[in-house]
């Protein structure tokens, strides 16, 4: 029994409206109805068109391109609700953007997913839900309640239903507990890619595997795909070291040119995402597959309505 008004009432910005569809297919409501649109100036506007007076508000916004503005589309989203009433605001993110922005580790750079963490609560969001992290202490940039849901387990469960054997590779030392959780959720081992960023510029040089892949399928899995490079670069490795068929698998599909392109021309012979980003229609020879986190964060949304535990999604 929930302390707000009705059911949960889901909203949409223009950053995955289909996403947002889904999860209130799942939820068996009505997606709420709002006009999110820019002006010819460039400004957005925002009016919810339901009455959400005293009403559990969840506003469906990940940190899709153009990422800048679908984040302040996502704030004024949250300022209009605030102002008309909600009973409480749940911001849900199923990417959040800037993740790689979260320590200064150069000098003169700023924290940015701190930033947005801070602007989100400054506009009025009562809670957060997210998905995957970059990292997981960003959770704690929040002073809201935030649960971060993993479809780590929704990816394991398509590889086992696929009878996948072989070794799971992390492409990096920062991705190793990542893989090592596929690893066990599968019953298989893991092999871990060093890899070392060489500037800012999205290049990055791989250096030695440590594990055994010779003669085994290789499954490299990673939090996010943006340009490819790592991947690329990671099934060039597992090949030069005997690998046979190489598979890939990530929560965050970001895929910002050429990575449809190097994909199609890798190793690789199929990539697993997640919706938690719109996929483009043509995947151009890139062999994408897709798992849908729309029931998860739907099974979410229900029971952080009833304030039932979220945690025990994770069981
Ligand atoms: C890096 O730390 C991340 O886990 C991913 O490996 C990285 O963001 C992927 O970027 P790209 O696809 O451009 O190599």
């Amino acid at each position: 029994m929930s302390r707000y008004v009705g059911d949960p009432i889901v909203f949409t910005g223009n950053a995955h409206p289909e996403l947002a569809r889904d999860v209130c297919a799942a939820l068996d409501v009505e997606l709420g109805c709002a006009n999110v649109f820019d002006f010819a100036n460039g400004n957005t506007f925002v009016q919810f068109l339901d009455n959400i007076r005293e009403r559990d508000v969840f506003l469906i916004q990940p940190g899709a391109k153009p990422v800048n503005h679908h984040l302040v589309e996502l704030l004024i989203m949250i300022d209009a609700a605030r102002r008309a009433s909600a009973g409480r605001i749940t911001a849900v993110v199923p990417y959040f953007a800037y993740g790689r922005s979260d320590k200064k580790d150069q000098p003169r750079v700023p924290i940015t997913a701190r930033l947005f963490a801070d602007l989100i609560q400054t506009a009025g969001a009562d809670r957060m839900l997210t998905m995957d992290l970059h990292a997981g202490q960003i959770q704690g940039f929040f002073h809201i309640p935030t649960d971060e849901l993993t479809a780590q387990r929704l990816l394991a469960e398509h590889f086992r239903s696929q009878g996948f054997d072989g070794v799971v590779v992390s492409p990096d030392f920062g991705g190793a507990k990542r893989a090592r959780a596929m690893a066990d959720l599968l019953n298989l081992p893991v092999a871990i890619a060093e890899k070392r960023r060489t500037g800012n510029d999205d290049r990055a040089e791989m250096l030695q595997l440590i594990g055994e892949v010779g003669g085994r399928d290789a499954l490299i899995v990673d939090d996010e795909i943006v340009t490819a490079g790592t991947l690329c670069e990671v099934a060039e490795l597992l090949r030069s070291e005997g690998a046979q068929r190489i598979r890939a698998a990530a929560i965050h599909g970001i895929l910002s040119p050429p990575a449809l392109e190097r994909l199609a021309m890798s190793p690789i012979a199929s990539v697993v995402l997640t919706d938690t980003l719109s996929l483009p229609e043509d995947d151009q020879g890139a062999e994408l597959e897709t798992v849908s986190v729309a029931p998860l964060l739907g099974e979410a949304i229900r029971r952080i309505h009833e304030g039932d535990s979220v945690g025990a999604l994770f069981r």
